[in-house]
Parts: structure tokens; C-alpha cells; sequence
């Protein structure tokens, strides 16, 4: 009886330590998403590539004559900063049921510089 107590838990060790030990591994794309690719998202400035992209995409309603909504003017960096701090722009810009703008999300680059500026503090730069 005592035999076979050693003898199992001699195979039990052996068949752990022979266990291949890197069974896991991380793969950028499966962590974050697909690569961006031609995405430079370092030293975004607010005056610049934020200033752009809500140019582009959001100005048409969020100013005060945009067309379908002046109470959340997006015409100042401290109006921005607010939705920025306050988590409501990632949540907006990324979010698949209310997406901003409404007709659908932006593409993964634009989104990543704004997250890229939000991360740095939605700095006035
Ligand atoms: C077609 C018009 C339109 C466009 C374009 C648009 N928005 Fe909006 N947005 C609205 C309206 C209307 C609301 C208020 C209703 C709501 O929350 O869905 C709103 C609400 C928001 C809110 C929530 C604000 C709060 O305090 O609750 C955020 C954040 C926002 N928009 C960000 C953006 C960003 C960023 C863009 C551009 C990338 C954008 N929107 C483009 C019309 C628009």
C-alpha cells in the first residue's frame, strides 16, 4: 500500500515537471486588438492632431452652430478636457450601442490618438 503511495506520487512529480512550461504565451494583437499599422500616436498635441480630428468629425454638430447640438460645445481645449476627465469622450468614441459620431466609430487611429492624448492628461499643447 505504502509502495504504491510513493510509486504515485513519483509519477505524479515526474508528469508535472515534464509538463511543458510555456503553454501560454501573449500575442500583441490578441492583448490590444489589431495592430495599428502607419499610426504614430506619440506626441499627439491637443492644437494639432485632436484639433484635427474634431474638426473632421465632430464640429458639424458639437459647436455652438453645429447642426444638431450646441449644449456640448467642443471649442475649447478646457471643453474637451472636461469630457476627457470625466471619461465620457473614451467611453463615446469607443462605445459600440451610443457611438461618437453617431453615424459610427472612427477609425482605430483616430481613436488611438485621442486615448494616446487622454492618457498623457489632455494636456493644452
Ligand atoms: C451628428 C451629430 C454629432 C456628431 C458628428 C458628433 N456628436 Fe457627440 N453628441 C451628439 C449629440 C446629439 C449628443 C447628445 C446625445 C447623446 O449623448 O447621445 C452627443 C453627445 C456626446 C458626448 C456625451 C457628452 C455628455 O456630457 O454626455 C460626447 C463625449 C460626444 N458626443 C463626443 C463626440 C465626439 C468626440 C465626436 C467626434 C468624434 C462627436 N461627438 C460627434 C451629436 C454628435
Amino acid at each position: 500500500m505504502k509502495k504504491n503511495l510513493v510509486a504515485l506520487s513519483l509519477f505524479v512529480g515526474l508528469t508535472l515537471l515534464a509538463l511543458p512550461s510555456g503553454c501560454y504565451y501573449d500575442n500583441e494583437e490578441d492583448l490590444y486588438g489589431p495592430v495599428l499599422l502607419n499610426c504614430d500616436t506619440t506626441n499627439i498635441r491637443f492644437g494639432v492632431e485632436i484639433k484635427q480630428i474634431f474638426e473632421q468629425n465632430c464640429n458639424a454638430c458639437h459647436t455652438t452652430s453645429g447642426s444638431s447640438y450646441s449644449l456640448i460645445p467642443f471649442e475649447t481645449h478646457a471643453q474637451i478636457e472636461a469630457v476627457a476627465k470625466n471619461g465620457k469622450l473614451l467611453n463615446r468614441i469607443n462605445s459600440q450601442s451610443a457611438p461618437m459620431p453617431q453615424t459610427g466609430l472612427m477609425s482605430l487611429c483616430n481613436r488611438a490618438k485621442i486615448e494616446a492624448w487622454v492618457r498623457t492628461g489632455a494636456l493644452d499643447n
